[in-house]
C-alpha cells in the first residue's frame, strides 16, 4: 500500500478526505500532519482527532505550524463554521496532549525513513511542507510525490479568494512558490476539477446506513448553505477528498505537464497559480495540473467506501 502522509486544515473538507483515505483501505497512513489554515492551528489539531476518534483509528497527529511564512492567517469561519468542522463533534472529547514531533520533523523524519517511496496529500496550505525543505532540503529527494489540493488552472477569475486566486495557495503563496520550485514531483488538484464534485444532498440520502451519515450531513450544512448563497449552487465541492482519490488513482484526472508558478507580490492576484500552457517562459513542466475528472466514478468510490 502506499506510504502517505495528509497535511490538513481541518476545515469540513479535510475531514471527509480523512474519512475518504481511512475507508479507502488503499493507503499505509504514516502520519496525519496539522498547519493553520481555515482555522487556527489548535482547532484545527483538535478537529483532526476528533475525526479520527469518529473513525475508531489510532492513526497519530503532528502539529505544524501556527502561521503562514510571512503573511497573517487568513481563516475561513464562514465556509467551515466557527469550530471548523460546522458545528459538529461537539461530543467528542479528545486529549490535548500533541506527539513530541513537530509536523516538519515528522515529514522529515519519514522521508528519510522511506526514501523514494513516502508520498504527501497537502489539502492546505503548504506551510507545513515548505518549512521541510528549507530544513532538510535532501527531503525533495526523498519523497515520491505529492498531490496538492489548490490553485486555479484554466477557470482564472473564478477563485474562491480573490477571483484568481484558491484558498490553500492564497493563504501562504510563499510556502507555495518553495513547494512548486522544489523539483519534488507533483500533481495539482485545482479548483478547475475540484468544483466538479459537488457533493449534494442526493449523495447524502444515499449514504444512509453509513456510520457517517449524520456528520457527512451535518458538517456539511455550513459549507453546503455558503456555495448556495455565494455561487448559486446546491451542494459542496469535495475539494480535499478528490486530492486523496487522486493519490490513490490517477486515473480519475486527465493530467497535463505544465510549468506552473505563483504570484506573491500582486495585491490584486496574490497566490494566483500561474500556467504557462505555451511555454513562454521556456521553462521545464514542473508538475501535472488536471483538466478534467471522472467525477461520477469519484462520488460513486466516496459513498462506497464511506458505507463500509
Ligand atoms: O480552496 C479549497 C481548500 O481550502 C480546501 O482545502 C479547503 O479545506 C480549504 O482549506
Ligand atoms: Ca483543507
Amino acid at each position: 500500500m502506499e506510504k502517505v502522509i495528509i497535511d490538513v486544515d481541518t476545515g469540513i473538507d479535510d475531514a471527509l478526505a480523512i474519512l475518504y483515505a481511512v475507508k479507502s483501505n488503499k493507503l499505509d497512513i504514516l502520519g496525519i500532519t496539522t498547519v493553520c489554515g481555515n482555522v487556527p492551528i489548535d482547532l484545527v489539531t483538535v478537529n483532526t482527532k476528533k475525526v479520527l476518534k469518529l473513525l475508531d483509528s489510532n492513526i497519530k497527529v503532528y502539529k505544524g505550524a501556527s502561521q503562514p511564512l510571512l503573511r497573517e492567517p487568513f481563516y475561513e469561519f464562514r465556509v467551515h463554521g466557527d469550530n471548523g468542522i460546522g458545528g459538529t463533534l461537539n461530543d467528542i472529547e479528545v486529549s490535548s496532549e500533541i506527539e513530541d514531533l513537530s509536523a516538519v520533523d515528522f515529514i522529515i523524519e519519514k522521508a528519510k525513513q522511506f526514501k523514494g517511496e513516502l508520498s504527501l496529500v497537502t489539502v492546505a496550505p503548504l506551510t507545513n511542507l515548505a518549512l521541510a525543505i528549507r530544513k532538510e532540503p535532501k527531503i525533495v529527494e526523498w519523497i515520491k510525490k505529492v498531490v496538492i489540493m489548490g490553485g486555479l488552472v484554466s477557470e482564472a477569475g473564478t477563485g474562491n479568494t480573490l477571483p484568481t486566486s484558491e484558498f490553500n495557495i492564497f493563504a501562504d503563496a510563499e510556502a507555495a512558490k518553495i513547494v512548486f520550485h522544489s523539483g519534488i514531483p507533483m500533481t495539482l488538484v485545482s479548483l478547475d476539477v475540484t468544483r466538479k464534485g459537488m457533493l449534494t444532498e442526493k449523495h447524502i440520502e444515499q449514504l444512509k446506513g453509513s456510520p457517517f451519515y449524520e456528520f457527512v450531513r451535518d458538517s456539511t450544512e455550513v459549507f453546503r448553505t455558503f456555495t448556495y448563497e455565494n455561487y448559486g449552487e446546491n451542494g459542496c465541492a469535495l475539494h480535499d477528498p478528490l486530492a486523496v482519490a487522486v493519490l490513490i488513482d490517477e486515473g480519475l484526472v486527465q493530467t497535463k505537464e505544465v510549468y506552473v508558478d505563483v504570484e506573491t507580490k500582486s495585491e490584486l492576484s496574490y497566490g494566483q497559480t500561474i500556467c504557462d500552457f505555451q511555454n513562454l517562459l521556456g521553462k521545464e513542466p514542473n508538475m501535472k495540473i488536471c483538466l478534467d475528472v471522472d467525477h461520477e466514478t469519484f462520488l460513486h468510490r466516496f459513498i462506497e467506501y464511506l458505507k463500509r
